[in-house]
C-alpha cells in the first residue's frame, strides 16, 4: 500500500512530565510510531522534562523500556528504535522554583517548531505556562497543549483560562480531549458532512432518539485518589460524552477548519437542555464474590463518588426539539464497548402485517473495541414462503472494508500530537466550549453535592444500576445491548 503519510516540519517537543505515566503509556510510544511511520524528521527533538534527576542515557533508556511495555500489538523495530531514541533529551526542571528553566531556554531551538505538553498534574498547568513566558522560552509561535482535567468546575477552568490567556493567544492551547483523536469519531464528521444520505434524516422529524454509551470494563486502576474526587461526571461526561454529543449533534460547519467546526459545537452545548433529577442515574460499582466494590478500590469506605452516570437530555434548537439523548458511561461493566446509535423513527404507516414492519432503523457507530458502523435495515427474508420481513444489520465494520488500511490508524495521543506540531486545532478543544461545558455539568454536580445524594449500586460485570435501565424504559425504550 503507498504510504499517505505527511512528514511534518522538524520541531522541539518539550514533554513536562516526561517520566510520568501518560508519557510513557501513550505519548512517548505515539511518538515512536509517528516516527517509524516516516512521519517525524529525524532532526526533531523531543525533550523529556521532570523533577528527577537523570541524564540522556538513563531517559532514553527509560523511554525505550517504555516504548516495549507499552506498544500492544505494535511490534517494535529495533533498528528505528536506537535512531528515535537519539532524538531524546532530558532536562531536570523545577516546575515550581528556579532551577533548570535557563538551561531548558538555551535547549529549546527557536527557528523550529516547537510545543510544550503539559502532561503533569493540573496544579501546575498556570505556574508552568508564566514560567515558560517568563523565561522567553516559549514565543508568539509555540504551542502549549494542556491535558485534561481541565478545572473541576467552571469557575476553576475560567481562572485557568485567564492564566493561560495571559501568556498564551487561544491559537497556541491545545486543549486535550483524546475522544476527539480516535479514528471513528472523526469519521462520524466524515460520515455525516461526506455523505448525502444521512444528513436529510438527521433531524427531530426522522431521529426518534440517540444513544451514547462509553462503557468500561476497567476500574479506577491506581487513579483511585483522583477519581475518587471526581467522578464518572467529571471524568467522562463533562469532556468525552460531550464532545461526541456535540459531534454528532452540531449543524454542518460552513468549512472544515478550527473555529468553524468549534464555533458549531459551542452551540451545542449551549442549547443543551438542563437536566431534571429524575433524567440522571448515578451509580457506583458494587463486589461481586471474586471483584472489588469502588468503596474498596479507591479505599473510602464511605465514597458516595459515582462510577456510573446515566443521563437523560434534550437540546433546545430547531433541529432536534424533542429528541431525546441518553447517555450513558460506567467503570466495571459487563464489555468495553462505546457506541453512538442514532434510532430512526418507526414507519409512519405499514404495508406489511407481520411483527417485523413496526422495527426502526438504527445507525449504530461503533468506536471501541471494533471501529465500524451498522445500518440495521428491514429486508424480505431471502427464500420461499411469501413476503416474510426480516431485520438485519448491514455491517460496515472498517476493518474489513478497508483491510490493511487500519493497520495504519494512528491511535488518538499519535494524531493529536501531530495536529499540535502542523498547529492545527480542529481536534482540541477551545476555551469558550469548556466553559460552556462546565456550566451545563455544574448545577448537577452541585444538586448531588447539596443533597449528599448516595449513588446506586450495581455488581461489578452488570450492564450498570436497574435505575438507568428504568429510566430509558419510562420512555418505553431500551438501551442497546452491551455487546
Ligand atoms: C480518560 C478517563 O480520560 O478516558 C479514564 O480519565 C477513562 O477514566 C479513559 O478510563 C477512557 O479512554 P479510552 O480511550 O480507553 O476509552
Amino acid at each position: 500500500m503507498v504510504s499517505r503519510v505527511i512528514p511534518v516540519d522538524p520541531f522541539d517537543l518539550v514533554i513536562f512530565g516526561g517520566t510520568g505515566d501518560l508519557a510513557r503509556r501513550k505519548i512517548l510510544p505515539g511518538l515512536f510510531r509517528r516516527y517509524c511511520a516516516n512521519q517525524i524528521p529525524t532532526s526533531a527533538r523531543i525533550i523529556g522534562v521532570a523533577r528527577t534527576q537523570l541524564d540522556k542515557k538513563a531517559y532514553r533508556i527509560l523511554v525505550r523500556d517504555s516504548i516495549i511495555e507499552f506498544s500492544g500489538n505494535h511490534k517494535v523495530n529495533k533498528k528505528y528504535l536506537e535512531t528515535f531514541l537519539l532524538m531524546l533529551v532530558y532536562k531536570k526542571v523545577d516546575a515550581q522554583g528556579e532551577e533548570g528553566w535557563a538551561e531548558l531556554k538555551d535547549l529549546v531551538r527557536k527557528d523550529v517548531v516547537n510545543a510544550y505538553y503539559l502532561s503533569v498534574g493540573p496544579g501546575l498547568f498556570g505556574e508552568i505556562a508564566s514560567r515558560l513566558k517568563q523565561w522567553d522560552i516559549a514565543t508568539v509561535e509555540s504551542r502549549v497543549v494542556i491535558e485534561k482535567p481541565f478545572g473541576r468546575d467552571l469557575s476553576s477552568a475560567k481562572k485557568l483560562n485567564a492564566v493561560l490567556s495571559t501568556h498564551f493567544s487561544e491559537n497556541q492551547i491545545y486543549r486535550i480531549d483524546h475522544y476527539l483523536g480516535k479514528e471513528t469519531v472523526q469519521n462520524l464528521m466524515a460520515v455525516r458532512f461526506g455523505n448525502l444520505l444521512f444528513e436529510p434524516l438527521w433531524n427531530s422529524q426522522y431521529v426518534d432518539h440517540i444513544q451514547i454509551t462509553v462503557a468500561e470494563t476497567v476500574g479506577v486502576g491506581g487513579r483511585g485518589a483522583y477519581y475518587d474526587k471526581s467522578g464518572a461526571m467529571r471524568d467522562m461526561v463533562q469532556n468525552h460524552l460531550m464532545q461526541l454529543l456535540c459531534l454528532i449533534a452540531m449543524e454542518p460547519p460552513s468549512q472544515f477548519n478550527p473555529d468553524s467546526v468549534r464555533d458549531e459545537k459551542l452551540k451545542v452545548i449551549r442549547a443543551l437542555a438542563g437536566v431534571k433529577s429524575h433524567h440522571i442515574v448515578r451509580g457506583q460499582y458494587d463486589s461481586t464474590k471474586t471483584e472489588q466494590s469502588y468503596r474498596q478500590d479507591v479505599e473510602n469506605p464511605r465514597s458516595f463518588t459515582e462510577s456510573y452516570v446515566a443521563i437523560k437530555t434534550e437540546i433546545n434548537n430547531w433541529r432536534w426539539a424533542g429528541v431525546p439523548f441518553y447517555l450513558r458511561t460506567g467503570k466495571k461493566l459487563k464489555t468495553r464497548s462505546s457506541e453512538i446509535a442514532i434510532v430512526f423513527k418507526k414507519l409512519p404507516h405499514s404495508i406489511f402485517e407481520q411483527d417485523g414492519e413496526k422495527k426502526q432503523n438504527i445507525l449504530a457507530i461503533q468506536l471501541q473495541p471494533n471501529e465500524g458502523m451498522t445500518l440495521d435495515v428491514t429486508i424480505k427474508e431471502p427464500g420461499p414462503g411469501g413476503m416474510r420481513l426480516i431485520h438485519v444489520p448491514l455491517d460496515m465494520t472498517f476493518a474489513e472494508a478497508l483491510g490493511d488500511h487500519v493497520e495504519d490508524n494512528p491511535d488518538a495521543y499519535e494524531r493529536l500530537i501531530m495536529d499540535v506540531i502542523r498547529g492545527n486545532q480542529t481536534l482540541f478543544m477551545r476555551g469558550d466550549e469548556v466553559e460552556a461545558a462546565w456550566t451545563w455539568t455544574d448545577p448537577i454536580i452541585k444538586t448531588w453535592e447539596s443533597r449528599h445524594d448516595v449513588p446506586k449500586l450495581y455488581e461489578v460485570g452488570s450492564v450498570g444500576p436497574e435505575d438507568a435501565m428504568a429510566l430509558i424504559r419510562r420512555d418505553d425504550r431500551v438501551w442497546r445491548d452491551l455487546k
